[in-house]
């Protein structure tokens, strides 16, 4: 059991960290039990971010296919699994970007169904009058620039933004039209170091950084990848933390190779009966 303290972290102590230099530590999580670890590591903020559609739910490259109604059941594990850490729900393609009115009804969808304490939708521009729309109604809401993986195929692929000066500029005039709307935060993805540090000191509100280097207020990685559940090539930014995979690989032949041996279940894992009652039950049944 958690020995941290149960009550929600308030968001506005995220402003709070960011002015005292204190690192915000976010990390996802798609069910219960990564829920629980995260929030017994003391992570500050849990995304169950539309990666799931690669890491849980198996589409390959891609987090577009993931709706509406995944994303609220995977939500739901994740907000009745913690208390204090701050629940993100990752607002899929396609449930923001036809107009204000649909996005503000599927951020409703997410705190009211699915229990989660705010929103994070991806881009700028058109979407930040959603991100606006969505914070009138009375949902906080965290942005992402940079790599938006929902608009990877019109960005050319899975590629780190704003290396050219000119990208660079448009990514700080995002990160400023993000925070005038009312964004409480911002995701950097797959941005250059001194890029995302110079957001980080434009705008007043916490940037989190994944593939942004040291200088973000924050970090997120991706449960999966950071444990190494995920197999197969990762981007540079992913550090590995544990192999799980070669674990869970291991584990699992090890109890397939026993039940066809017979080694598995032996006396310690099955249950026995007392002598009187199995003779008398051996009695009536032969
Ligand atoms: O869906 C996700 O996991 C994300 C993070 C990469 C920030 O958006």
């Amino acid at each position: 059991m958690s020995a941290l303290p149960a009550a929600k972290l308030p968001l506005t102590e995220l402003a709070e960290m960011k002015r005292r230099g204190q690192k915000i530590v976010m990390v996802t999580a798609y069910d219960m039990p990564g829920a629980r670890f995260a929030e017994d590591a003391g992570i500050d903020v849990v995304l169950v971010g539309d990666s799931a559609a690669m890491v849980v739910l198996g589409h390959e490259g891609t987090t577009v296919p993931v709706t509406m109604d995944e994303m609220l059941f995977l939500t739901r594990a994740v907000s009745r699994a913690v208390r204090r850490p701050i629940v993100v729900g990752d607002m899929p393609f396609g449930s923001y970007q036809v107009d204000d009115a649909d996005a503000v009804r599927n951020a409703i969808r997410f705190v009211k169904e699915a229990g989660a304490d705010v929103v994070k939708l991806e881009g700028a521009g058109p979407m930040a009058s959603r991100a606006r729309a969505i914070v009138e109604a009375g949902i906080p809401v965290m942005g992402h620039i940079g790599l938006t993986p929902q608009t990877a195929t019109k960005l050319g692929g899975f590629r780190t933004q704003g290396k050219s000066a000119e990208a660079a500029r448009a990514l700080v005039a995002d990160a400023r039209e993000l925070e005038a709307v009312g964004c409480f935060s911002i995701v950097l993805e797959a941005v250059p170091a001194p890029v995302a540090e110079e957001i980080t000191a434009t705008v007043a509100i916490p940037t989190i950084g994944i593939g942004a280097g040291p200088g973000c207020d924050g970090q997120v990685l991706v449960y999966h990848d950071l444990l190494g559940l995920s197999e197969g090539h990762l981007p540079r930014f992913v550090k590995r933390y544990a192999s799980l995979s070669r674990e869970i690989r291991d584990a699992l032949e090890a109890y397939a190779s026993e039940v066809r041996s017979g080694a598995f279940p032996d006396a310690e894992h099955s249950y026995g009966m007392a002598d009187d009652q199995l003779t008398s039950f051996t009695g009536e049944t032969t």
